[in-house]
């Protein structure tokens, strides 16, 4: 038991959520897919390489997890559904158009709700795109992570930058809505080698990116490998780098590694980092659902685990100073119920903003571009 008499269990039953939640925020469904054609050296995602999967089977069981949520927590407006990966564009388009009509048919599905799917290059059949669009998905995301062969190669992708420009010209003269995925920061890789990638990406009238620096994760074929990420402050300039050509061609930065064109920042990912509601489907998947009997972590198998507020609050510092707007006090406190003022170290950050590494008004505290360089730095002193 903590201070508040909360405990931090695991329990299920029938529990409707908060009212102010209910009515006032957006609420997403993210749908995981945990299966990809090959693994990449780089990643540790929550993906496996797995042929002979009964995916009609598997769908079924999708849809009763959906049914057992909705069942739980009562309707909701769903503003936004995110197919994500592992490579969900391995999931047929039939079974895709399935999950939308269930959602459908048990919460409200918002008449504009933003219905995203990754996809990767590497899955790429006639007609795939138009078959997806189709079946509902209005926004397409896809994994290029490098327009370099060399690159690709070294990422271990199983596509070649011919597929992945394929790819690009198809989803866009489909969606209205696209976004595309870039890796930078490779070992080897120069800065004229990144514009040049980035250059070419955004010949596409792309309306979303994500420039994600490499990163060696624990465990991965690269971290065994030993590979050795690029230097931090060459790191920092290549970042410096693709804000100004991201900028430069209108996309604004609203997220640490994330770009859009005005009126497109990705309303699911949004949830996350602004700490609004979410449920989680699949086996890689979770959720945060904001109930009458407290805040929780939802997990597969229908696990739902009560958070403390502290636990949320400290969730809702991280992910909300990844984005250039920061954090919004107010929400903060309708998320977790505790005074953002109360709960951060006042000392910390009265020097973390003489340093210019944060800014805070009334409203927000937010990272300045100094700051966004140090975040994990700027999280462990405003909530220590
Ligand atoms: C969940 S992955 C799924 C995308 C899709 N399966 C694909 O590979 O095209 C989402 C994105 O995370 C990024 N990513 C994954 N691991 C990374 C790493 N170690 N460093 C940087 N970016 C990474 C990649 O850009 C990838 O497109
Ligand atoms: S990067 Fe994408 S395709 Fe590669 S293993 Fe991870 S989820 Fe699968």
């Amino acid at each position: 038991m903590n201070k508040e008499g909360n405990t931090s269990k695991k329990e299920n039953g029938n529990l409707d959520f908060q009212d102010s939640h209910k009515k006032a925020f957006p609420f997403g469904i993210y749908v995981h897919w945990p299966f990809c054609l090959s693994k990449c050296p780089y990643c540790d995602f929550f993906s496996r390489v797995k042929k002979d999967i009964n995916q009609d089977e598997l769908i079924s069981k999708y849809l009763d997890d959906l049914t057992y949520y909705a069942q739980t927590i009562g309707n909701r407006n769903v503003s936004s559904v995110f197919f994500g990966g592992g490579t969900p564009s391995l999931i047929s388009p039939q079974n895709i158009e399935k999950i939308i009509e269930h959602i459908a048919k048990l919460f409200t599905l918002s008449d504009n709700a933003e219905i995203s799917l990754e996809a990767n290059p590497n899955t790429q059949k006639p007609h795939l795109f138009s078959d997806l669009k189709k079946s509902g998905i209005n926004r397409l995301s896809l994994g290029v992570q490098s327009l370099d062969d060399n690159e690709l190669k070294f990422l271990g992708r199983t596509h070649s930058a011919n597929q992945a420009l394929q790819a690009l010209e198809e989803i866009c003269s489909l969606f209205d809505n696209t976004s595309a995925d870039l890796i930078y920061a490779l070992p080897d890789q120069n800065a004229d080698l990144w514009q040049q990638n980035l250059e070419r990406l955004l010949k596409f009238p792309l309306k979303h990116l994500s420039l994600y620096q490499l990163t060696i994760e624990e465990n991965t074929a690269f971290a065994k490998k030993k590979i050795s990420p690029l230097a931090d402050d060459e790191a920092a300039s290549f970042y410096s780098l693709a804000n100004q050509i991201a900028s430069a061609k209108g996309y604004q930065q609203y997220e640490v590694s994330n770009y859009a064109q005005k009126g497109f920042a990705c309303r699911h990912n949004l949830l996350y980092w602004q700490g609004d509601d979410y449920l989680g489907i699949g086996q890689g998947a979770h959720g945060r659902l904001s109930l009458s009997s407290g805040i929780y972590a939802q997990s597969f198998p229908r696990l739902l685990e009560k958070l403390t507020p502290q636990e949320r609050a400290e969730e809702l510092v991280i992910m909300g100073l990844r984005l250039t707007s920061g954090i919004n006090k107010k929400h903060f406190y309708d998320c977790c119920q505790i005074k953002f003022d109360d709960f951060i170290n006042q000392k910390h950050l009265a020097e973390l903003k003489q340093q210019n590494l944060l800014q805070e008004d009334s409203q927000n505290l937010k990272a300045t571009q100094q700051g966004f360089l140090v975040l994990n730095y700027l999280i462990e002193k405003l909530c220590s």
